[in-house]
């Protein structure tokens, strides 16, 4: 239990240590038709029956379009120094392509950026998480196409150069891999496609718009405005279920399928060894010339965290694993998970494992030669009540104080982790679980809109002064 705060927590970390809280565009801003926005494949995909818990939508979410100055105040309150956001492609761009350029998109994250700055706040951008304007879906067929990933670098370009001269940390791409599985292997988000096949084309394509972004900022942009730009992945933590040399190796191939296929390119220059044995020819080939596009291609290392997993080797008889189960296409991994039944759960059903957070940042330290790594996600959703005007989430303080815990043994064992950022500054539209699932540091009510901080905003606010 964490009631009180202990000032020894905060005093593991470097001075310059950055912390922050998070949210994405889709999830917080609604004004779905407002100032010149175009439709994006969730609005789509949420209008499809049977998609969406409850048939909801991010039509109207946070209204963080129209409240964002209350809630940029409310960060300052919690004495946070970062706010990481997204921007809507679809709102700087109405059709995805630079001919429909929309100024209003423009003025509306300015006028953000520029609220973040006045209170002390360093916007951290992020250009996509997931919300891809509908028409490049309809047109081209979305991340299959060959061109997105030159679209991609278009529409950074613009981005960069209207707020590049505000905004110094960059993030291209937010989780390729739960666009390529749960969009297009899994079908559970947009844009909803059931293959085998698809998943791995459209992670090449997504690594190629990382790439391309990144080579437009450093030749444009990077030298002159002083800033930094990487790509957040996410990963879950895999322990072996056992000792065996089998199992082991289960959980290192799991580590690789789940990560490795986004950052190996980046910081290796390769796709794994173990996917290209086992994808075959449905695996893309990184050829010379994309290989020097993404080595070296992120100046920082993002990471989105959440849980842990046991993985066993599976044989030939590996069981399709449940959609939340982050197993990728786990027929080609032929790893069995599994969770140990004493873990606690937050209501995402994932099992609350701080070590395994530690053991991850370990990991990612031994085999990518020490990045610099930024937690760019980490939290957890529970059903909290307003009860008097409090929110009492003790669940949801302990998750916090354990993983940072574990964070600063990392950082003790030699990981270079230079920032954590809470998931989510606000409890949102939480993708296909609609507004059920509230992971938010503070509450907010849906029918009125107004926010609460919960006692794990004051927690933070304690943490942090101390
Ligand atoms: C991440 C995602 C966020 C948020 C969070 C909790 O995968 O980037 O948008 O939804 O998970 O599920």
């Amino acid at each position: 239990m964490n009631r009180g705060v202990s000032t020894s927590l905060v005093k593991r970390f470097p001075d310059d240590f950055v912390w922050g809280t998070a949210t994405s565009s889709y999830q917080i801003e609604g004004a779905a038709s407002e100032g010149g926005r175009g439709p994006s494949i969730w609005d789509v995909f949420c209008a499809t029956p049977g998609k969406v818990e409850n048939g909801e939508s991010g039509d109207v979410a946070c209204d963080h379009y129209h409240r964002y100055e209350e809630d940029v105040k409310l960060m300052a309150e919690m004495g946070v120094r970062a706010y990481r956001f997204s921007i809507s492609w679809s709102r700087i761009f109405s059709d995805g392509t630079a001919s429909s350029f929309n100024q209003a998109g423009i003025d509306f994250y300015s006028r953000l950026i520029d609220c973040c700055l006045s209170n002390g706040i360093e916007p951290w951008v992020t250009l996509y998480h997931w919300d891809l304007p509908q028409n490049l879906q309809e047109s081209i067929g979305g991340w299959l196409s060959e061109d997105i990933s030159d679209l991609f670098a278009q529409y950074a370009d613009v981005c960069f150069q209207h707020f590049g001269d505000r905004v110094t940390h960059w993030i291209t791409v937010n989780e390729a891999w739960v666009v390529s599985i749960l969009g297009h292997g899994q079908g559970v988000f947009a844009p909803g496609h059931v293959s085998n096949s698809e998943p791995y084309k459209v992670a090449h394509n997504l690594l190629l718009a990382h790439g391309k972004a990144v080579r437009v900022y450093r030749e444009k942009y990077q030298t002159e405005q002083g800033g930094v730009i990487g790509i957040t992945n996410n990963c879950d933590w895999r322990e072996p279920l056992t000792e065996s040399v089998e199992d082991k190796e289960a959980a290192q191939r799991a580590l690789e399928f789940f990560l490795g296929w986004f950052a190996d390119p980046i910081y290796l220059g390769d796709y794994p060894e173990c996917m290209k044995a086992n994808v075959g020819d449905r695996l893309p080939v990184i050829s010379d010339e994309e290989r020097e596009l993404l080595l070296g291609s992120s100046d920082f290392f993002g990471l989105n965290h959440y849980t842990t997993m046991f993985a066993a080797h599976a044989g030939r008889e590996v069981k399709k694993q449940a959609v939340y189960g982050n197993g990728g296409l786990s027929e080609d991994q032929q790893i069995d998970l599994s969770v140990d039944e004493s873990w606690l759960k937050t209501d995402m059903q994932w099992a609350v494992v701080p070590w395994g957070c530690r053991k991850l940042l370990e990991w990612i330290s031994d085999r990518y030669q020490n990045p610099p790594i930024y937690i760019t996600e980490n939290g957890c959703a529970y059903d909290d009540e307003i009860v008097d005007g409090v929110v009492d989430d003790q669940r949801r303080v302990d998750y916090y104080a354990s993983y940072l815990n574990e964070c600063a043994n990392a950082i003790e064992n030699g990981v270079n982790l230079k920032g954590y950022f809470a998931w989510s500054f606000m409890d949102n539209f939480e993708w296909a679980s609609g507004y059920d699932k509230r992971f938010g540091i503070h509450h907010v009510d849906f029918s009125t809109g107004v926010r609460t901080p919960k006692n794990s905003a004051k927690w933070f606010k304690s943490l942090l002064r101390g």
